[in-house]
């Protein structure tokens, strides 16, 4: 018998928890572990034996897109209308929720699945009959993924969704209460029971600098960046919205892209055929995130929005595939570049777990743009991590538009409509606050130029450097060196051994330093210079530009410059004074607060702050490309809430110390002042323990 649900939730009836009560743990299991079909899609609708409350909702699209807050607050006390209602299940006297709502089985919800007509979910412990939102979700149908089970992996995931509005315009689409039989302890259905989105993702390289493990966000660690011009395939940046789908090595060849044309039109190709019918060309293509060095920023500027990546979300590669203007042609679509009705027309892609993104289709189909559908990453097929089986490579635009896992193509008169497209990836005035106008601004495409220094070796630590080659490296003033291109595996330094006993009063005349680093341009504009400075800015040089493409180890396929120009220099520091380091110098009873003393070499010293100031350089490093196109000074001039596009002059200061103790002769030491991995390496320690364990069989990935 169908049970009536009330007209307007009682005020009390979200925060109502359910009363603690038996729970059996196995039938309580959602999900059967599967990697589900990545084209789930609702087309074979399921006739279902419940039916559902159908209501006269207000579509919540533009609560989210247009930010209607208000309405979506009014929107939560619009009616549910009523109509058929589900059979509700006896309420056991151990619940105390309002009784009069009906409750359901896990088994039942499990019925309403991604395929199903009437998708529905569980939050916390209520039920939710998504229907009539999955059209209007801002996130796409990627809200399916969680249809016959529990939101909350999914949810949780974007951090919109912590918005009070958002949870409100769920509300609006509740029927029911979990069943109390299903609920564990908590009030909630156990955990056993809810799907880990994540639980597929692959093993990762305990070398990547973790930002996040779900979904994964992860940088190489400096020394690995650019110690090769293509970085290999284990140590690539991963930059995830979501979960990496799952596709079976043995079927990639079925996997399916479909393309429609504006006049709706819509052509299905596997890459079994891509690969038949098409010519496959190689392409030399840096991706670059557009938050790379947003800590950067966030360092000099101020608070910025998104992952705090350091110089690492940024990497090179040679990619394989096919070109996408062949494919449209086939298609069907007039490829002739610049046609009056192409250019305003965009390439939307999709990946198979609902990301999306778009480029301008003039891009697309440019002879020179070199935009591929790879299905190879550096002469091996394609990691899952990194799109397996298809992805878009779009070169010297932001990485956000070279969509993963591609599995279809629009042509369309508008941009892709999702948050990737018209949110995230734009940039604003360092005056436009917090809540800047997302729709005035346009979507990044083509990316600026910017550069980063990403290995220090000073003084003793020189004779590390891969690329100084043997005696060269007693020379330092000679800037110029030969290249040693197998470099060997090195080490990021900033400590020079112990020179002078006792300290001296300055760092060493002619201290050597090594640098190096990476630089690129967005649209293919090559890097013609790359300037460096030791002191701060006061004085500058130039940095030696690696010729890697002319390395027959390293060929580049493009038509414009779409791979990074890596760096080298070699230099001296400026002479800095040297404080003491006086924990190391001073018997304790010589360290309390306020007691004047000698520094034991005849320098008078006080604790109450009047050591001899620190000094520090600060190391800089700025690139040009062929447009003459340079990196601002500073992070403030281009501040933006999202941290997008943090290309200032890259600083790495560094700073001088003397030490003396235990006996030991003193010493001059290097190090930075500032950590520009920011914390990161202790959770990359973690990550790294958690991937051991893994291996092990003791723990998650
Ligand atoms: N494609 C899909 N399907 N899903 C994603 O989350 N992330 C985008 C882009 N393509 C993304 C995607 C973003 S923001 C970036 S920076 C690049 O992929 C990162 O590519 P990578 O992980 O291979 O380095």
């Amino acid at each position: 018998m169908a049970t009536r649900f009330p007209r307007i939730a009682p005020r009390g009836f979200l925060n109502h928890g359910a009363r603690r009560a038996p729970v059996n743990l196995t039938t309580c299991r959602l999900f059967t572990p599967r990697p589900r079909p990545i084209h789930s899609s609702r087309s074979t609708p399921h006739k279902t034996r419940i039916p559902t409350p159908r209501t006269a909702r207000v579509a919540p699209v533009g609560l989210l897109v247009g930010g209607g807050l208000v309405a979506s607050v009014l929107a939560f006390f619009q009616a549910h209308d009523t109509g058929n209602l589900p059979e509700a299940s006896i309420t056991p006297s151990a619940d105390d929720r309002d009784p009069t709502i009906p409750r359901f089985r896990l088994s039942d919800v499990r019925k309403h699945g991604p395929d199903s007509s009437e998708p529905w979910v569980i939050f916390e412990d209520k039920v939710y009959n998504i229907t009539d939102w999955v059209e209007a979700h801002p996130g796409g149908d990627v809200i399916l993924r969680a249809a016959g089970g529990c939101i909350e992996p999914y949810w949780n995931i974007f951090t919109i969704h912590k918005a009070p509005h958002v949870r409100e315009i769920l509300d609006q689409y509740i029927i029911g209460f979990v069943d109390v039989a299903d609920l564990g302890p908590d009030g909630r259905p156990v955990a056993e029971a809810i799907e880990d989105p994540f639980e597929n993702d692959p093993v990762r390289d305990p070398r990547l600098i973790t930002h996040t493990i779900k979904p994964r966000n992860a940088e190489p660690p400096n020394e690995e960046l650019d110690r090769t011009f293509y970085t290999p395939n284990e140590l690539f940046y991963i930059r995830h919205h979501m979960w990496v789908p799952v596709v079976e090595e043995a079927k990639a060849d079925d996997f399916a892209l479909t393309v429609e044309l504006p006049d709706g039109e819509v052509k299905r190709y596997t890459i079994g055929e891509l690969k038949a019918k098409f010519p496959t060309h190689k392409v030399t293509a840096v991706l670059q995130c557009s938050g790379n060095r947003r800590n950067d920023m966030t360092r000099h500027a101020g608070k910025t929005n998104g992952l705090q990546w350091g110089v690492g979300a940024i990497s090179n590669a040679e990619w394989e595939g096919v070109r996408l203007s062949d494919l449209l042609a086939d298609a069907g679509l007039d490829t002739t570049p610049a046609q009056p009705d192409t250019s305003s027309l965009h390439a939307q892609f999709t990946g198979a777990e609902a990301y999306s993104a778009s480029i301008p289709l003039p891009k697309a189909l440019s002879p020179t743009g070199d935009v591929l559908l790879a299905f190879k990453m550096n002469g091996e097929t394609l990691p899952r991590d990194h799109g397996f089986p298809l992805r878009a490579i779009v070169p010297g635009n932001v990485a956000a538009r070279s969509v993963k896992w591609l599995n279809k193509i629009v042509i369309s008169d508008e941009e892709a409509t999702s948050q990737w497209q018209r949110r995230d990836y734009k940039s604003f005035g360092p005056n436009e606050g917090p809540n800047p106008d997302w729709d005035k601004a346009p979507s990044i495409q083509e990316m600026p130029v910017t550069s980063a220094i990403t290995g220090v070796w000073v003084g003793d630590c020189i004779k590390k450097v891969p690329w100084m080659g043997g005696d060269k490296a007693d020379n330092p003033s000679s800037k110029r060196r030969t290249i040693d291109m197998a470099a060997t595996p090195q080490k990021v330094g900033f400590t020079s051994k112990p020179k002078t006993i006792p300290c001296p009063e300055t760092t060493p005349d002619n201290e050597p330093i090594a640098l190096q680093g990476y630089a690129y341009s967005g649209g293919g504009r090559k890097i013609t210079r790359v300037d460096v400075s030791l002191d701060g800015g006061a004085t500058w040089d130039q940095a030696e530009l690696v010729d890697d493409c002319s390395n027959p180890a390293t060929p580049c396929h493009c038509n414009r410059s779409w791979g990074w120009t890596r760096w080298r220099y070699t230099g001296t520091l400026p002479v800095l004074s040297l404080p003491v380091s006086t924990t190391t110098i001073l018997p304790p009873v010589l360290q309390k607060v306020g007691q004047d003393c000698e520094d034991g070499f005849g320098r008078s010293v006080s604790l109450l702050g009047q050591l001899p100031k620190k000094q520090c350089t600060t190391l800089i490093v700025k690139a040009t490309d062929e447009s003459y196109n340079t990196q601002p000074e500073s992070h403030k001039g281009i501040y933006n809430v999202r941290g997008n596009l943090a290309t200032a002059w890259h600083r790495v200061k560094i700073c001088p110390e003397c030490t003396r103790g235990n006996g030991k002769p003193g010493g001059v030491t290097w190090n930075t002042g500032e950590t520009y991995g920011c914390g990161f390496r202790k959770q990359a320690e973690e990550v790294r323990e958690g991937m051991k364990a893994a291996a092990s069989g003791k723990g998650g990935k």
